[in-house]
């Protein structure tokens, strides 16, 4: 029996009212598959999808993969230095021509050595002269959408897609002192599998709420629950933020409670006293703090799976710091702990979310993300289905 009737999509309505009348989205949601295979089509397929950042791909012939939604990519930097997104599927057979990362002069593809330019053109295929109207420049690897936004990389499936930076406008006020383009940071390992909906995850990255409840303790008390908020913004946007006050100057989880490296130079008073959690769905959440920002890139798999790949970033000169790596210790040992009890919530909430008791919850006033999550949802929700209609 499907789950995507009409009265399913109507019940939406009560997601996207104001935070203290709303109530969340239906548990199945989160734990249907034929569910996940239509946000595959209505999100993924045409939303801009983060795949890492421009500088771990530097010189001419350095690559990397990445996957959405089951579909395997490659980033590669071609010679004349432009930067190429594409599938890594090759069209012979359907062998993947990369995996992992590196620096190559092209992909050949090792099953039967078809050979592809870092820029995904079909440039040799053996013994294919007897193939008939076989035409080299109608196989070239898939070419995806491409755009960089403060230093990370985005694709999109959909070649109609519009740009994403203009739905982005209303955030760079708030982002412009971070001057998150410039920042540095070693590039992840590959992403951390994790048997769970993808918007668990989002929604738990970002909810101010339970701050103060799930973390309470001297490590995380510096960013109360009580001192977040949630700006408004613009119908369209692509993205939101939440501000959250610190109860001190430069605030940071580790022990010292403050900023251990150096700070971003351009910040006002206002910004050294709180911490900006932007997010970009489906695939982009960031920490942005003083001295540091910690980014979560998401990659859904099915109804309960995604990939998790988590990097920080601080300045140029903060990375020079003889002390880089203990420092970068102690901040990851106690965000380490704060992670942890996040992800036993998230294991749970999707055991919670399969009962034939998961609620539509009702919603705090703390919790103004979740509701600005579920308009940017429930907007493509219902594009999506318009298009199922037709
Ligand atoms: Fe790639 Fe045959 S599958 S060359």
């Amino acid at each position: 029996m499907t789950v995507l009737t009409r009265d399913f999509f109507d019940s939406f309505a009560s997601s996207v009212r104001e935070t203290e009348v709303a109530e969340s989205l239906p548990p199945a949601c989160y734990t249907s598959q034929e569910f996940f295979g239509f946000e595959k089509e209505a999100i993924f397929m045409r939303e801009w999808l983060c795949v890492g950042r421009e500088d771990w791909v530097p010189n001419t012939g350095d690559y990397y993969t990445f996957s959405h939604s089951g579909e395997p990519i490659i980033i590669a930097r071609a010679q004349d230095g432009s930067l190429n997104a594409m599938s890594a599927v090759c069209q012979h057979r359907a062998m993947l021509v990369a995996e992992g990362r590196g620096n190559a002069r092209g992909f050949l593809c090792p099953y039967h050595h078809w050979s592809y330019a870092l820029d995904g053109r079909l440039v040799a295929a053996p013994a294919m002269s007897k193939t008939c109207n076989f035409d080299k420049a109608q196989n070239s690897l898939p070419k995806l959408k491409l755009e960089s936004w403060h230093g990370f990389l985005f694709v999109n499936f959909d070649p109609d897609a519009e740009p994403l930076a203009p739905r982005l406008a209303c955030l760079e006020p708030v982002m412009a002192n971070y001057a998150v383009a410039d920042l540095k940071g070693p590039q992840p390992g590959e992403p951390t599998v994790y048997p769970w909906n993808w918007k668990v995850m989002f929604e738990n990255n970002n909810d101010g709420y339970h701050a103060n409840r799930l973390h309470h303790g001297p490590l995380h008390d510096i960013v109360p629950s009580s001192l977040a908020s949630f700006p408004e913004l613009p119908e369209g946007t692509a993205g939101y933020y939440r501000l959250n006050g610190s109860t001190h100057p430069h605030a940071s989880f580790n022990p010292t409670l403050k900023a251990l490296f150096e700070v971003f130079p351009d910040l006002t008073e206002e910004e050294r006293n709180r911490v900006l959690f932007v997010n970009l769905p489906p695939s982009l959440s960031m920490v942005v703090m003083n001295d540091m920002v910690l980014y979560l890139i998401l990659d859904a798999r099915a109804a309960d799976s995604h990939g998790l790949t988590m990097g920080t970033l601080v300045t140029a000169g903060a990375m020079q710091d003889e002390l880089y790596d203990l420092k970068m210790k102690m901040n990851e040992e106690a965000v380490t702990e704060i992670v942890g009890q996040d992800l036993h919530v998230d294991l749970m909430v999707q055991a919670g979310l399969n009962s034939r008791f998961a609620p539509r919850g009702r919603y705090s006033w703390q919790e103004g993300a979740q509701r600005q999550f579920n308009l940017w949802l429930v907007d493509r929700y219902e594009a999506g289905r318009a298009q199922l209609a037709q």
